[in-house]
């Protein structure tokens, strides 16, 4: 990578041409769009974050962090929600507006965005790898949720994973994740997206979610979970191999509740 300062405003500006760039392969990823993904995010989504809605007298506020082409809105559809929809990429919200006429979606930085008001559902998915400094985020984040509400972390890459497998992150580069990154340098013509906006792809050190845990305590979250799942980098390898079908192949108990997957989801309540 050539010498520069890698800094918040650079590292927006970086996220904001890839996510422009790749907008309409985006949706297609199979990692996000299988249906053992799908299935496994909607069973999370009843369970913890519906019912918390449901005691909301009137119209729930929601948030959304960097919410792309709307796949977290995905979940939420048939929800009556009042929803606003944050993101630095253009292309993305426009496909976001596309997809859910019925909510807001505005183009903010998400690091200087302050909306002026708390909400009862606050979320963000597979957006914190991508940022520089998180923790600031985070707090941000916990401080708008309302006491009852719930913060939503998605898809963020596991510390843990990133610290005992690294060797299988050379073997993730060099076969399934290369045609990804070939294509996108295609369309960026530069390579610096592999450092700064694929985080998540093994380039990181990952996401301590113990920390994070703990950290919510301290913003007074009373109920944490967090949960692991291989089912994303299983469907990675699926979209390159699909005769490799290590989701229907793993046992349920291994590929959700495995300490070491690449991702995890935290959910907390306030
Ligand atoms: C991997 S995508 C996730 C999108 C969506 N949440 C999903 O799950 O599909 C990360 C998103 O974060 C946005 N993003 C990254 N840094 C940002 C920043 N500083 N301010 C606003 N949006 C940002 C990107 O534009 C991109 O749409």
């Amino acid at each position: 990578m050539s010498e520069r300062v890698i800094d918040r405003d650079y590292v927006t500006k970086v996220n904001q041409q890839y996510h422009d760039a790749i907008v309409d392969k985006y949706d297609e990823r199979f990692e996000a769009s299988s249906p053992d993904v799908v299935e496994w995010t909607q069973a999370h989504i009843d369970r913890y974050v519906m019912p918390a809605l449901d005691l909301v007298e009137g119209t729930p506020r929601a948030i959304d962090f960097g919410c792309g082409s709307g796949s977290m809105e995905g979940y939420l559809r048939d929800r009556d929600l009042d929803l606003l929809g944050l993101d630095i990429s253009e292309n993305m919200l426009a496909r976001a507006r596309e997809r859910f006429p019925q909510w807001r979606f505005e183009q903010a930085d998400l690091y200087s965005y302050d909306p002026g008001q708390k909400y009862h559902l606050v979320m963000e998915r597979a957006v914190l790898h991508h940022l520089v400094d998180y923790m600031p985020l985070v707090d941000k984040m916990a401080e708008l949720t309302l006491p009852g509400g719930i913060l939503y972390l998605g898809n963020e890459p596991n510390r843990l994973a990133y610290k005992y497998l690294s060797p299988l992150a050379k073997l993730w580069r060099q076969t399934i994740n290369r045609y990804r990154t070939d294509d996108t340098i295609d369309r960026l013509g530069d390579a610096d997206f592999e450092a700064l906006s694929e985080y998540h792809l093994f380039y990181g050190d990952g996401i301590d979610a113990l920390a994070l845990k703990e950290r919510l305590h301290g913003h007074g979250f009373r109920r944490v979970e967090i949960l692991f799942s291989l089912r994303e980098i299983f469907a990675a390898v699926e979209e390159a191999y699909p005769k490799v079908r290590l989701n229907a192949w793993t046992p349920d108990p291994i590929r959700d509740h495995f300490r070491l997957s690449r991702n995890f989801t935290l959910i907390a309540q306030r």
